[in-house]
């Protein structure tokens, strides 16, 4: 009896030990890695900051950057096991400077190393390259929110939503927007709302990772709508050979030629 309590005890330990828990409520740039462009994004008086993480800066051309979280995390036991569970839910706004909208995106991303020397602008989000795209040893996975059609990684839209494997072109894609359920007469009925992701509107993005089936879900909401029942997409996806031990998470993003903000606004994570 005594013995089954230590090792239950022990085992709870050994899990509190591995678990990481936060949440920024706004950015002040601590507990972050700020690599290529990224940084805590200006007021309009050009002086103060935001309280946004900020990937791009409007005045360079082909800006990107990545916004870490400042340690690495522990997403598995072994470099070979099955990730732990994990969910993160962030609110994020994307917004053209110029028009036509230039693009391209933003994206949640969990990469091995907080390095970004393989990584462009344009339509590689400041996440990979034209050299490094679709390789597995990439060891990276993000989920893309994506507001420029690019031709080479067969985008569905300039409008969309994706989970992306070591490569630029998605495993799956859908139009951004969410479902609500309404009633018709007694029936329930689910219908889908579109969204524009660079209106400058703020939206909020939940991402879940269920370790016992690899259940992934990811939903999207404007700011102030609850949490939609029904995901955006949703999928079973074995992460093992993807994710390491050790990883960090955070954002990245790019624009094109002309200026487009992508700013997060609060992000919470935990495993
Ligand atoms: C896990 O993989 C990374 C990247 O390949 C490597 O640096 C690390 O040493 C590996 N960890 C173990 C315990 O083998
Ligand atoms: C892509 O990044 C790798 C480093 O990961 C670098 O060796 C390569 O030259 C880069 N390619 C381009 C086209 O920038
Ligand atoms: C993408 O493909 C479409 C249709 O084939 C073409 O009209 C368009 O010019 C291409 N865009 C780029 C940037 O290559
Ligand atoms: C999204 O909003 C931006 C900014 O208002 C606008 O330029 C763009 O045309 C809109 N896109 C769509 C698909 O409505």
């Amino acid at each position: 009896m005594q013995i089954h309590k230590l090792c239950f005890l022990a085992l709870f330990l050994a899990n509190a030990a591995f678990a990481v828990k936060f949440n920024f409520d706004s950015f002040d740039g601590s507990n972050l890695l700020f690599l290529g462009d990224a940084e805590l994004g200006p007021s309009s008086d050009g002086v103060s900051r935001s309280g946004a993480l900020s990937m791009t800066r409007d005045e360079t051309p082909f800006s990107h950057g990545q916004g870490l979280y400042i340690n690495p995390i522990q997403f598995k036991s072994s470099n070979t096991s099955s990730p732990f569970d994990f969910k993160t839910s962030f609110t994020f706004s994307i917004t053209p400077r110029t028009k036509p909208n230039s693009g391209q995106g933003l994206a949640f991303v969990i990469v091995p190393a907080a390095d970004n020397s393989g990584a462009s602008g344009g339509g590689y989000l400041g996440i990979l390259n034209k050299t490094n795209d679709g390789k597995s040893e990439n060891n990276l996975i993000f989920i893309e929110f994506d507001t420029f059609k690019n031709n080479e990684s067969n985008d569905i839209s300039g409008n969309h939503v994706g989970i992306n494997i070591n490569s630029m072109t998605s495993l799956v894609a859908e139009k951004a927007g969410y479902w609500v359920q309404t009633l018709v007469g007694k029936r329930k009925v689910w219908s889908f709302k579109d969204v524009n992701l660079s209106s400058g509107e703020r939206f909020k993005a939940w991402i879940e990772f269920r370790s016992k089936d690899s259940r992934n879900t990811i939903t999207i909401a404007p700011e102030n709508v609850k949490k939609p029942k029904r995901p955006l997409i949703q999928g079973s996806r074995v992460l093992n050979d993807v994710l390491l031990q050790n990883m960090y998470a955070g954002f990245a993003g790019s624009m094109g030629r002309a200026g487009e903000r992508h700013d997060v606004w609060s992000w919470s994570f935990e495993n």
